[in-house]
């Protein structure tokens, strides 16, 4: 299989890996004041953060890209849904923290990994993807390329192999010492956002790394393939979850029907999952927006986009008619995504394996206290 159409915004990154991506235009920005959605601004990436370009492995490991590619497209035929996997290892390692493969670190006596946390137990994965890329660099270019940009890469590879648009990743991120359990495990805005919660929660989850309401509905478009469990799909019929007693979110009764009878048998809900997408639900396309104007938003959170009170209904609508439109800007929400808080320069450390920090003694952490003092 080739590796995934790539898009790159240096004319030469652009002719190594194809075509450019479309940047928030004044094209874009007039097709959102015509849709009337009220509230809708044109997403802007943020700033390129300091000590990061594309470039960044032009001369110390030139195939970082191809073996990403390759890792990714490798995995993905065995396994339908790591696509989907990949890029939510991305959204809750950046999400948490900043990109620093935070999430990607094991139990150890000191470290207590966010894998457990609630929202990523028994549902975070992709990590054993993750692994194998990075064996794979360290024997190539060893003690070169990061964790943290690993998965930025595969995240974006993943989007444009199930069928969306690639976007330009800077890289030059650096891994972390420790995880960041707590926060991964709370509750309030600083923590990964619930599927429980009410549409204005969703948004404050947002605003506090600065995201719009208009980029949440935008990245939400993620979960137009991949799984939920069981876990998270019932409690909205049961209202065993005393938030959603309020719920009045509509479902199509059929799907409603067809969710709670496979939920019905699972002795564990943990074990047994749903596709999120009632369409195409291995694809990476629009159809999220298309299936939320139809009622047959799988999560409670993915409804509220359309049916809550204050919700974006113009925009789902907008992005289920244009797929582009959705494509560029989820594009856009992603490189801000990317951007947040990465490590750099002498922080962190450029991990041997990521699930582990280095022994004390490796090669790395001897040469970066050299750097430090010097
Ligand atoms: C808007 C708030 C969001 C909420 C409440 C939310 C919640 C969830 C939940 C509950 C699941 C099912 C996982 C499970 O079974 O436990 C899920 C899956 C997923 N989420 Fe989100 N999510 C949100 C935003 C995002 C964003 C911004 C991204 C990516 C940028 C993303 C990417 C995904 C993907 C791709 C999956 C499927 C993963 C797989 O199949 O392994 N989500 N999300």
């Amino acid at each position: 299989m080739g590796g995934p159409k790539v898009i790159s915004r240096t004319a030469t990154a652009a002719a190594a890996h194809g075509a450019v991506v479309a940047r928030c235009s004044w094209g874009v920005l007039v097709l959102l004041l015509l849709s009337a959605v009220g509230t809708v601004q044109c997403l802007h990436s943020s700033a390129t953060p300091a000590g990061l370009s594309e470039d960044f492995y032009a001369e110390s490991c030139p195939e970082v890209f191809d073996i990403v590619a390759a890792g990714v497209a490798l995995g993905t035929l065995t396994d339908i849904r790591l696509p989907a996997s990949l890029l939510r290892v991305n959204f809750h390692d950046c999400w948490i923290g900043g990109c620093d493969a935070s999430l990607s670190l094991d139990n150890t006596t000191t470290i207590f990994s966010e894998k457990f946390a609630a929202p990523n137990n028994n549902s975070i994965r992709g990590f054993n993807v993750l692994d194998a890329i990075k064996a794979t660099l360290e024997t190539v270019c060893p003690q070169t390329v990061s964790c943290a940009d690993i998965v930025t890469i595969a995240a974006r590879d993943s989007v444009a192999l199930a069928g969306g648009q690639g976007w330009p990743v800077v890289l030059g991120r650096r891994d972390s010492l420790t995880s960041h359990f707590n926060q991964s495990a709370s509750n309030g805005p600083d923590g990964l956002p619930s599927p429980f919660v009410n549409l204005s929660t969703t948004i404050a989850n947002f605003a506090f790394r600065n995201f719009s309401a208009t980029e949440m509905v935008t990245l939400s478009g993620s979960h137009t393939f991949g799984r939920a469990r069981c876990a998270v799909v019932t409690p909205r019929f049961t209202n065993t979850k005393p938030f959603l007693l309020n719920d009045t979110n509509v479902i199509d009764p059929k799907l409603k029907a067809q969710l709670l009878k496979h939920c019905a048998n699972a002795s564990d809900p943990n074990l047994v999952i749903n596709n999120l997408d009632q369409t195409t639900p291995n694809t990476f396309d629009n159809k999220y927006y298309t299936n939320l104007v139809k009622e047959l938003g799988v999560l409670h959170t993915d409804q509220n986009l359309f049916s809550a009170q204050g919700a974006n209904t113009g925009l789902v609508k907008l992005y289920g008619q244009k797929q582009n439109l959705f494509f560029s800007a989820f594009a856009e929400g992603m490189i801000k995504m990317q951007n947040l808080g990465p490590l750099t320069g002498t922080q962190g450390q450029i991990r041997l394996q990521c699930g582990k920090v280095n022994p004390s003694s490796s090669w790395t952490s001897s040469a970066e206290s050299l750097l430090a003092v010097e």
